[in-house]
């Protein structure tokens, strides 16, 4: 398939209009991307799914195989149709030049590591990154000859300290989760660049539309799209942004040989989901915002933490009306944060996040024997993570209401004291 094929100048007309405008993050999600693999016909991208395409002729066989560069949709495990318009809808919404979809969050990570890294190199990442990510660089340095250090101080000062003439890689998350520390990217990124390091994001928290990487100088984005860009928690997968073609041209080969491509369905559903992206951060935003509010107010001793505490500058540039429902409420013991999640009706426990529906997950009452330290993670016993979801208002501040003053009211009879609430 071409992507220029049958293409009237109406469709042309409309698609240099689309490309050449200064279009908000909602337009662009909803509209651009569609025309990349010839599917802009229909308002909704088709889902197309053929393990290959038909070579029509050896000259359109020799074009579509030697095609290197660009899609190539001989075979699926090369290229697809319904993935290319999810790859280039996430290129317009990150502002970058090249993006692909993989088949988990997991799988994103695993792709770099794999592509971009090599027996003797190093790599640093700091403790608060997802524990997931941590155990898989351990195992992938461990057998492939590289060394793995874990820093456990955020500043950009630390990183610089960590570095070694092998190093190759930083792989950050900004913020961590579920510790909302901040790491300035854009600092970072000038360290890293100084010293030919690689500074890869895993920006799946903030998502394109409230952070770009990229911009602010980092190598490599990656993201779970499971999470917040897909958002509504039926699908899995991962995707990769850059704008250097060695790398592009290093993962995608990765990608292909290893078959780690997204399936259609899943890049389908993917694409409903990342059309109303822009729409679900600000109600997810809104909601988080009067679940502060109501904090602030009606329990002013608890602690909390969300993103718009810790950004920095990082965000410039960026529509602040988008963003996420990530919030964490700090319960002053392991007891509290376990009584808290069990007594909430409404909000769920979950170990996903930036679902349409609200979901929690203490950590403290989940943390594996001998497993994760969750205090050298910055991350308190009594921390719970709130998915702030898309119900109405009222509904999520009554339930986390009433669910903390039954945590709180135990917690203070169980240690003889008065309620602080
Ligand atoms: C920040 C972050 N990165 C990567 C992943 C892995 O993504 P997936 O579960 O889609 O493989 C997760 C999943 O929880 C995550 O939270």
């Amino acid at each position: 398939m071409s992507p220029t094929k049958n293409v009237s100048p109406r469709e042309r007309q409309r698609r240099d209009y689309l490309l050449s405008s200064p279009l908000g993050a909602a337009t662009r999600a909803i509209h651009l991307g569609q025309h990349e693999a010839g599917l802009d016909q229909f308002p909704v991208p088709a889902l197309i799914c053929n393990s290959a395409a038909l070579l029509d002729s050896v000259e359109a066989g020799r074009d579509m195989l030697g095609n290197a560069e660009g899609e190539n949709f001989a075979y699926q495990r090369y290229a697809n149709p319904t993935v290319s318009v999810l790859e280039a809808k996430f290129r317009a919404i990150e502002h970058c030049a090249y993006s692909l979809a993989v088949n988990s969050g997991m799988t994103a990570c695993l792709l770099v590591f794999r592509a971009l890294l090599g027996a003797g190199d190093h790599v640093i990442v700091p403790r608060g990154l997802f524990y997931e990510v941590i155990e898989q660089l351990e195992h992938e340095t461990r057998q492939r000859g590289m060394t793995l250090s874990v820093i456990e101080a955020y500043e950009t000062a630390a990183f610089q300290a960590a570095l070694r003439p092998d190093t190759r890689m930083i792989f950050i998350e900004a913020p961590t989760n579920p510790a909302f520390l901040d790491i300035n990217i854009a600092e970072l990124a000038k360290l890293c660049m100084k010293n030919a390091v690689l500074l890869v994001v895993d920006n799946t928290f903030l998502t394109p539309l409230c952070q770009k990487p990229l911009s602010l100088g980092a190598a490599v984005t990656l993201y779970s799209t499971t999470k917040h860009i897909n958002g509504h928690g039926d699908v899995m997968g991962g995707m990769v942004s850059t704008n250097d073609p060695d790398l592009f041209k290093a993962l995608k080969s990765y990608r292909e040989s290893a078959g780690l491509i997204l399936d259609p369905f899943s890049a389908w559903l993917t694409v409903r989901g990342l059309r109303t992206l822009a729409l679900r951060l600000k109600k997810h935003a809104d909601n988080a915002l009067a679940v502060i509010a109501m904090l602030n107010q009606e329990f002013p001793t608890l602690q909390w933490r969300a993103v718009w505490s810790t950004r920095s500058a990082q965000a410039n540039g960026i529509d602040p009306s988008l963003h996420t429902g990530l919030i964490a409420i700090v319960l002053p013991s392991q007891e509290a944060g376990t009584i808290f999640v069990s007594q909430l009706q409404l909000i769920r426990t979950g170990t996903t996040f930036g679902n349409i529906e609200s979901l929690c997950y203490h950590y403290g009452s989940f943390a594996r024997a001998g497993g994760t330290d969750l205090e050298r993670m910055g991350v308190p016993r009594g921390l719970v993570r709130i998915s702030v979801g898309l119900e109405d208002t009222d509904d999520i501040n009554a339930d986390i209401r009433r669910a903390l003053r039954l945590a709180m009211l135990t917690q203070a009879s169980a240690a003889g004291e008065v309620s602080p609430v």
